[in-house]
This record gives structure tokens, sequence and C-alpha cells, in this order.
């Protein structure tokens, strides 16, 4: 038999996508999400990435259809998402709906601890559509999820050729 000419293994793409009042990371309720920005985030997302050898893409919105459309638009464009709905979370059925009509795995992140805060953030309209979910630990919660995401989709890629 030929050998098989050695085909490089297909670099992940994971969509980030910040909900409504995110872009006020940093000077929003400190006491609550912390002091890093949302840029500071990014960067912090972008250099793990670069280590653990994926690509991603992040956007912040404060509206719910521009969320929607962002998850359609690359469906067959990314292996997976991170997503922090904001205020959503406790609200959307219509995002809940969205990550279960989507063929790629979602990761619900939040900042804060949403259980031990008001009880209307106890209740997460995601959390039975996403693959899991990482919260209370700052902006610390972006770069676990990331890992643990990409982990998981490893675990899952068909071997590589060769
Ligand atoms: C949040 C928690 C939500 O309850 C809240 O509405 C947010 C931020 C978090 O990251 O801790 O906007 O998603």
């Amino acid at each position: 038999m030929p050998a098989m000419p050695d085909v490089p293994a297909r670099q992940l793409k994971i969509l980030v996508l910040h909900g409504p009042n995110l872009n006020l990371l940093g000077r929003r309720e400190p006491h609550v999400y912390g002091t890093t920005t949302l840029a500071e985030i990014d960067a912090r997302l972008r250099a793990l990435a670069a280590e653990l050898g994926v690509e991603i893409e992040t956007l912040q919105s404060n509206h719910e259809g521009a969320l929607l459309d962002a998850m359609h638009a690359r469906i067959d464009q990314v292996d997976g998402c991170l997503l922090n709905a904001g205020a959503f979370t406790h609200t959307s059925v219509a995002l809940h709906d969205c990550i279960k009509a989507l063929p790629y795995p979602v990761v619900e992140v939040h900042l804060s601890n949403t259980h031990a805060r008001e009880p209307f953030r106890r209740r997460s309209y995601l959390s039975p559509a996403v693959l899991g979910t990482v919260q209370g630990f700052g902006w610390r919660s972006y770069t676990a999820a990331l890992r643990a995401l990409v982990e998981w989709l490893r675990e899952r890629e068909p071997p590589a050729q060769g």
C-alpha cells in the first residue's frame, strides 16, 4: 500500500461571544465582576488560543438577535463556542433553542457564581442546552472554559492521517 501523504490536523476554530453590558467590564460593579476589561479578557483568550494552537474569534453585543445571528452565521465555520450571554441567560428561550439547533457545542460562561447571587439569576435557560458551564472564577472562567472545550473537542477529533 502506498504511504498516505501527511495531512496536518485541521486547526480548531472557536467563537467567543460576550452578551449585554460586558463591554463595561472593568468599571461595571467591580466588586462582582473584577477590574479586568473585556479587551484584556479577549487578549488573554487570544494568548491562550495561540498556546493551544486554535483560532478564536471574539465578539460582544448588547442585542440578543445579534448573538443569535453570530452563532447562525458560523454554523459551518466553527467547532465550538464560549457564550457569556449576560442577563439573556436568565430570560432567553431563543438562545436556548439556538444552542439546541447548532451542530457545534456551546459552553456557558459567567464571571460570577450566579447561584450565589439574587434568586432570579439561579435560573439559566442555557444550561439545559449547553455542553457545560464554567462560572465563578472571574476572567479565568473564560480561559478555563477554552481549555476544557479544546480538550473535549480534541478527544473527539478523527485521528490525523499519515
Ligand atoms: C454574568 C451573570 C449574569 O447574571 C449577569 O446578568 C451578567 C454577567 C456573569 O458573567 O457573571 O451580565 O453573565
